[in-house]
């Protein structure tokens, strides 16, 4: 790999004058080189991290993708075609091809951090899977990224890539309309109350979403006060594919992280007894179950 051509293509596509031809860039949103010699050495040493380079058919270097394997999952960064190259599918290629990559590395997940201001960019992003995580981290304090002429923030994206395994997500994001199908899907009365269910699950301590071929087939969530006691309200499998062994992975995510926990807690009824005695639970001695109520389920 010739570094220099690298980061000559790389600064020539991110900033300045030039990369202004492109249909996307961040030429507007900050100043200076977005990369130099050290930063490449630094990325490159992280172990497993690779540049791989796009050559046109004079050879010519056109694009390059910076991949790296974060346990099972796989950062994919500096994703760049030369300005008057862009728009003709280079890009594209180069993403599909980072998920026969993220394969090969045992990864099933891809992720990477895109400014929250690129909405054409993060479009792009959206067309090709990618979904937002809901997680948004500060732009990076390191001048040789760049210095921002604007506030700037990172919105985190990813794409699960490893086919038709259920791809569950420790994450505070969800879409409205996946998660009231998969409420009135279930008949639950929750569904008829949108305004309080969705801040609801969003505010839980924590929620685990499941997900197959990018639609949501289930979630449960845990009330908690973080060290003594926590309370699992909501668990639900899309009926289409209850059976499947999918709500018993999201307790068993649940319960990883409230394990040693003085009281669990949960209210079953009907075959969701059964369910749960499987996944540890007990009656609760000799308490009764005692609650306000407003739904009319049970
Ligand atoms: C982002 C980048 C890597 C994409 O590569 P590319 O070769 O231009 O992309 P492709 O030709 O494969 O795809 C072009 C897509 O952009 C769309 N597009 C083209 N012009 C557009 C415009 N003016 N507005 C919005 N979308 C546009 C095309 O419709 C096509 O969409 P599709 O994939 O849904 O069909 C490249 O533009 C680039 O290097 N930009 C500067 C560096 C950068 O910002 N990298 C991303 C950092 S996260």
């Amino acid at each position: 790999m010739n570094k220099q051509a690298i980061i000559d293509l790389v600064n020539r596509a991110y900033r300045g004058e030039e990369a202004k031809l492109g249909w996307t860039t961040e030429a507007d949103l900050l100043d200076g080189p977005r990369i130099n010699e050290s930063l490449l050495d630094e990325m490159l040493a992280a172990p497993g991290a690779a540049i791989f380079e796009k050559r046109d058919e004079s050879g010519e270097l056109v694009g390059c993708i910076f991949l790296r394997p974060d346990g099972p999952k796989l950062y994919l960064g500096m994703l760049t075609v030369s300005p008057k190259a862009q728009g003709g599918g280079w890009g594209k290629q180069m993403l599909y091809e980072a998920e026969d990559y993220a394969r090969t590395q045992g990864c099933n997940r891809i992720y990477m951090r895109v400014f929250s201001v690129r909405q054409e960019l993060l479009d792009w992003y959206y067309r090709h899977g990618y979904r937002f995580t809901g997680e948004v981290l500060p732009m990076i304090n390191d001048v040789r990224l760049g210095i921002p002429t604007q506030d700037l923030e990172f919105l985190i994206l990813d794409k699960w890539v490893g086919g038709d395994e259920i791809d569950l997500r420790d994450e505070k994001y969800l879409n409205r309309e996946e998660v009231l199908e998969l409420y009135e899907a279930n008949h639950w009365s929750s569904a008829k109350k949108p305004g309080q269910l969705l801040p609801a699950l969003l505010n839980s301590h924590t929620l685990i979403t499941a997900y197959q071929h990018g639609k949501l087939v289930g979630l449960g969530n845990a009330i908690s006060d973080g060290h003594l006691v926590v309370y699992y309200p909501h668990l639900v499998v899309h009926p289409d594919l209850q059976g499947q062994g999918i709500g018993r992975m999201i307790v068993t995510e649940l319960q990883k992280r409230y394990q040693g926990f003085h009281q669990q807690m949960l209210v079953a009824d009907g075959k969701a007894i059964g369910f749960y005695k499987k996944c540890g639970f007990e009656r609760a001695g000799n308490t009764e179950p005692m609650w306000v109520y407003l739904g009319d389920e049970h």
